[in-house]
């Protein structure tokens, strides 16, 4: 989703905003640009593409100006192109915009029939037309603010400048995020706090409805009626990690290897690696008390959510109502408050997801946050927040935040059946000792599959498309294997429940559909190796993931068999998740794609 920075400062400030918009790079765009004021004047370049476009006309036609606002832009209203970059300006006002404007077409058509010309595409301008017009209209910059504020709807993040002003940057949140930056006689903002983390860890974040003033001095941060609030600021740890790739050759793969490491991290918050026990849940969730659990969440982290249905419906017998959150939101789905949600994200911002944990606390429910960024608006508006604490996560294909969130999920399962008395303290000691060995098991897997599964990836970058099979935990495994792939690869590729095989999909199989079966020897294998004998018998190309005991098992032809060591069950989907990963990432770099800002997605998906 877009990015907005902003620097209010005492040195020139285009560079310092150029830089700012690259370290929120990862959220995807598709344009870019930057607005100064200069003697007095509003001047602005602006870029179709990738950051170095707009840099390149930094350095042809340089901007002055130590008070400036940035852009990146994701395209939702109006195609992205440069005259519907960011910031748009009308007669000495500059906006910058993150988010949609429900009722920009209402507003337009009104401002059209004053007269108003509109130069873009976009929602956004029409909020530079407003203020413009309250301006004209006698009213104080302020005053224009909270007036165009309380005549716009939707989900926004917004910034402005004024000509007049050159003093002042004003801000609104309504949804997306907005964090502001504390410095010595300067004053910034930004989309999060990884883009202003070299200019300063003291950050303040808005929250909905607040708009803030904020000049050299400080900032000021009030309602839409004027009325001053009071935000608390905090030290950001953003600056304490490293934003960069270091050998890897993107951000991806820095993060596919980091796994180990992070996952052992993760672990050592909710388990205890001496005793083999699960550390006592001090949070507000009671879940031996609770009569069931809800959970939401998009995409990958929707997911993990699904492997988490199967684990605390298993081990604990807690019954999981589970959706995606554009679906749960608008489900009306009768629940109780004897009944706690569960919302996982990794940014924590996204609008879908944060919209149903809103829906789940009308209801009365307890909210539980499963988020890596623990400053988010998700995590601030939950009862108990579980992180994953996997460190930023800056490729748009998530993966160490899928298998963090798949590690918290296991550990708060087991935790739940020990309260419940459903799984005993036998049991809950050696499925910790298996959660403990993991890390260990995934640097081997890691480094023993990485040659096979670069070969293979280079014959799979052949193909047009591409089924997934899996059953039990395998199965939502299958859905990711298929999203990363076709995420940044552009490869077609499907994710199916293996015993769906028969019930359509299988018409699809022939020699130019490869097969991944994702297997291993557990209590679901004969059942998932009868599924893969449908498909050798029709000249389906087998891609085969298992275990020792799984390869040794099957006679079947395969293209590959991709072999893993036999794990344990409470552990099997986080390290079936590293080759499923490794092979989509290996088969984009043959595609050459742009691995870690595939085209038309973000990273933090702040509108519906
Ligand atoms: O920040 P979130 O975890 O809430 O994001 C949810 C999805 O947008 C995200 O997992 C998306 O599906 C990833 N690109 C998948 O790799």
């Amino acid at each position: 989703m877009c990015g907005i920075v902003g620097i209010v400062g005492q040195e020139p400030v285009a560079g310092r905003l150029v830089d700012a918009l690259r370290r929120l790079e990862y959220r995807g765009y598709d344009s870019a640009g930057v607005a100064t004021i200069h003697d007095g004047r509003l001047d602005r370049r602006r870029a179709g593409g990738k950051l170095f476009n707009l840099e390149k006309k930094l350095d042809e036609e340089p901007l002055p100006g130590i008070i400036g606002i940035a852009h990146t832009r994701w395209a939702t209203h109006g195609v992205p192109n440069v005259t519907n970059a960011h910031p748009h300006f009308v007669d000495g006002v500059a906006v910058v915009h993150n988010g949609i404007i429900e009722n920009f077409s209402e507003l337009k058509d009104e401002l059209v029939s004053d007269g108003a010309v509109f130069e873009s595409q976009t929602d956004t301008e029409v909020v530079a037309h407003l203020l413009a017009k309250y301006r004209r209209e006698g009213m104080s910059q302020r005053q224009a603010m909270l007036a165009m504020l309380n005549r716009v709807s939707g989900a926004y993040a917004l910034v402005v400048i004024f000509q007049d002003d050159p003093n002042t940057i004003m801000a609104a949140r309504f949804g997306p995020p907005l964090a502001i930056g504390h410095g010595r006689g300067e004053m910034f903002l930004g989309s999060d706090a990884i883009a202003l983390a070299p200019f300063t860890t003291e950050i303040t974040y808005l929250v909905d409805g607040d708009c803030a003033i904020m000049t050299r001095n400080g900032v000021e941060i009030i309602d839409y009626d004027g009325k001053p609030l009071v935000r608390k600021s905090q030290i950001s740890q953003a600056a304490a990690f490293m934003v960069d790739k270091g050998n890897h050759r993107h951000f991806m793969e820095k993060e596919i290897y980091e796994q180990p490491e992070i996952i052992s991290h993760a672990l050592g918050h909710y388990i205890d690696f001496a005793s083999h026990t699960v550390k006592p849940n001090q949070s507000d969730i009671d879940f031996g008390a609770v009569s069931g659990l809800a959970i939401s969440a998009c995409g990958t982290a929707y997911l993990s959510g699904l492997v988490g249905k199967y684990w605390f419906e298993r081990y604990a017998r807690l019954p999981v109502e589970i959706d995606v959150a554009s679906e749960f939101r608008y489900r009306e789905l009768p629940l109780s408050p004897s009944q706690a949600a569960l919302f996982i994200s990794q940014s924590g911002e996204t609008a879908d997801t944060l919209a149903s944990l809103r829906y789940c606390k009308e209801q009365g429910l307890k909210i539980g946050a499963v988020v890596n960024v623990k400053e988010s608006t998700i995590a601030r508006e939950s009862d108990a927040i579980f992180p994953i604490l996997a460190g930023p996560e800056i490729g748009v294909a998530s993966t160490k935040a899928f298998t963090c969130q798949l590690a918290v999920l296991a550990a708060l399962a087991i935790g739940a059946g020990r309260a419940r008395g459903t799984v005993t303290a036998a049991d809950e000691k050696a499925m910790v000792k298996h959660l403990a060995e993991m890390p260990r098991i995934m640097s081997r897997v890691l480094n023993e599959i990485q040659p096979q599964i670069e070969a293979l990836s280079r014959e799979l970058s052949r193909f047009k498309d591409v089924l997934y099979l899996g059953r039990g935990t395998s199965y939502p495994l299958a859905l990711e294997g298929a999203l990363k792939l076709k995420e940044i690869s552009y490869i077609h590729a499907e994710g199916y429940a293996a015993g769906e095989l028969k019930h359509g999909p299988i018409a699809l199989i022939d020699e130019y559909m490869p097969v991944i079966v994702i297997a291993p020897h557990d209590r679901f294998f004969e059942k998932t190796i009868s599924n893969m004998q449908e498909v050798a018998a029709r000249g389906g190309k087998i891609i085969f993931i298992t275990d020792e005991a799984g390869a040794a098992a099957s006679k079947l032809p395969t293209m590959a068999t991709i072999t893993l060591p036999n794990v344990d069950e409470i552990i099997s989907p986080m390290i079936y998740s590293l080759p499923i990963q490794l092979l989509a990432y290996h088969t984009a770099v043959f595609m050459g794609t742009d691995v870690d800002q595939p085209r038309n997605l973000a990273k933090s998906v702040t509108v519906e």
